[in-house]
């Protein structure tokens, strides 16, 4: 059943912008959109609830910058505010049970918590979301070899971990390229570890 008028829709994604125009680059409107739209694709194509999806990713990283669990605070705001603007308890739950898990690792649940954490991840496993979001995000906090390497972990850590075959289906599309972007990445930090320690012998 279509819950979402235009109106809605906008509001959702109003109270979205608002409530992260304050997070780190990349967890601003421009991911919540992608995660949103990715979400909702996925949906269609596993015969979730591609609404609830859309919504839960317009909203999912709305606490991104509380203390805690962002998860659990951000599906308790998203509740209420789907609340406020006359949503139905059972899409609300479906949204607010999607946003509480994207930031756990698990394995079972409803197929649109699964759909949430794929969609959310997905882009970064790619190599133009690895490239554009990930490999940026880490390296103006760690600094260029570290910010790679923890990058890398992180793609490593999240890659086992899609759920749909749809999210799977799609990251194998460049998965070797990206695969070979990662390797690359590793042996230029290996390669300056290398260097740093045989400098150190000079
Ligand atoms: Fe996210």
């Amino acid at each position: 059943m279509a819950f979402l008028s235009a109106s809605k829709r906008k509001a959702i994604s109003i109270y979205a912008g608002r409530e992260s125009a304050k997070n780190d680059s990349m967890h601003r409107m421009p991911h919540l959109r992608q995660t949103a739209v990715l979400a909702a694709r996925i949906a269609l194509i596993e015969g979730a609830d591609a609404e609830a999806c859309w919504a839960a990713g317009m909203l999912h990283d709305i606490k991104k910058r509380a203390s805690g669990d962002h998860g659990a605070k951000g599906a308790e705001a998203a509740a209420t505010f789907l609340e406020s603007i006359g949503l139905p308890p059972r899409f609300v739950e479906t949204v607010r049970d999607g946003i509480l898990f994207h930031n756990k690792g698990f394995r079972r649940g409803p197929l649109e918590r699964q759909i949430l954490w794929d969609a959310d991840k997905l882009p970064i496993l790619r190599p133009a979301g690895f490239k554009s979001r990930m490999l940026p995000y880490w390296t103006s906090r760690l600094g260029r070899k570290k910010g790679a390497e923890q990058a890398i972990r992180e793609y490593r850590f999240f890659r086992p971990g899609l759920h749909t075959k749809t999210a799977i289906r799609l990251m194998r599309v460049d998965s070797k390229k990206m695969e070979k972007l990662a390797s690359s990445l590793a042996g230029n930090c290996t390669d300056g570890r290398k260097r740093r320690k045989s400098n150190a012998h000079l």
